[in-house]
C-alpha cells in the first residue's frame, strides 16, 4: 500500500500527507519522495520526516525523454499503488502518463475545468470569479484535464489578492488531498476505463 509523492517546491501538501499516513487517516505509507529540483524546501521537509528522497534533477538531463527515463526507472523500482503529484511543476509526456493509467493524481489550485495551468489565483480574480478552489484529478495526457475526483471551494472576497487567496486555499488543499488519497487507498474510488468509479458500499 505504498505511495510516491512527487514535488518541486515547498512541500506543504507532502507534509499533510505524511502526517495523515502516520496518524492512520490514510492507510498507506510513503515509500519515497521524488523531487526534480535540488534545493527544494520540500526535500528538507522529507528529510525531517525521515522519508526516502530521490532527486531527479531536470537540469542534469539533456531532454525530457532522458528525464522521464530516470523518473520511470525510479518509479518502476518503487512500484507504488499511487503516485501523487503535490506541487510537481513539470509537464509529463503522454507516453509517461499513459504507462501508468489511473495511478497518478494531481492537486491543482483551481476549480477545474476553470483555470488549467499556472497563476490560477490571479486568473480567477481577473476573470471576476466569485468562487475559487482546488481540485484533485487523475492525471491524463491533457494538462490538468483528467477526470476530477474531488474539489474544495471558497468564496472570493472583495479585496482578495492572489496571495490572500493562496493563503486561504492552502489548508483546504491539504484537507482535500488527504481525504482523496484515503478514498483511493481504501479503494472507495478508482479510475476504470477512463471513468471514476465509486464503491457505494464503502461510502
Ligand atoms: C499547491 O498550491 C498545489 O496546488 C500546486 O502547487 C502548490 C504546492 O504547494 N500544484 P506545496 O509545495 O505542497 O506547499
Amino acid at each position: 500500500q505504498g505511495l510516491v509523492v512527487m514535488i518541486s517546491g515547498r512541500g506543504s501538501n507532502l507534509l499533510a500527507l505524511a502526517e495523515a499516513c502516520r496518524s492512520g487517516r490514510i492507510p498507506a505509507r510513503i515509500d519515497a519522495v521524488i523531487c526534480d529540483r535540488p534545493g527544494a524546501a520540500g526535500l528538507e521537509r522529507a528529510a525531517e520526516l525521515g522519508l526516502d528522497r530521490v532527486l531527479i534533477d531536470r537540469q542534469r538531463h539533456a531532454s525530457r525523454a532522458d528525464f522521464e527515463d530516470s523518473l520511470g526507472a525510479a518509479l518502476d523500482g518503487l512500484a507504488p499503488r499511487y503516485i501523487i503529484l503535490a506541487g510537481f511543476m513539470r509537464v509529463l509526456s503522454a507516453d509517461f502518463v499513459d504507462a501508468r493509467p489511473g495511478r497518478m493524481i494531481n492537486i491543482h489550485p483551481s476549480l477545474l475545468p476553470r483555470h488549467r495551468g499556472l497563476e490560477t489565483h490571479r486568473r480567477a480574480l481577473e476573470a471576476g470569479d466569485r468562487e475559487h478552489g482546488a481540485s484533485v484529478h487523475f492525471v491524463t495526457p491533457a494538462l490538468d484535464g483528467g477526470p476530477v475526483i474531488s474539489q474544495a471551494r471558497l468564496d472570493i472576497r472583495p479585496g482578495d489578492t492572489p496571495d490572500t487567496l493562496a493563503d486561504r486555499l492552502l489548508p483546504l488543499e491539504h484537507q482535500l488531498l488527504v481525504r482523496t488519497t484515503a478514498l483511493l487507498m481504501t479503494r472507495t474510488v478508482e479510475l476504470r476505463d477512463g471513468c471514476i468509479h465509486v464503491d457505494n458500499q464503502a461510502l
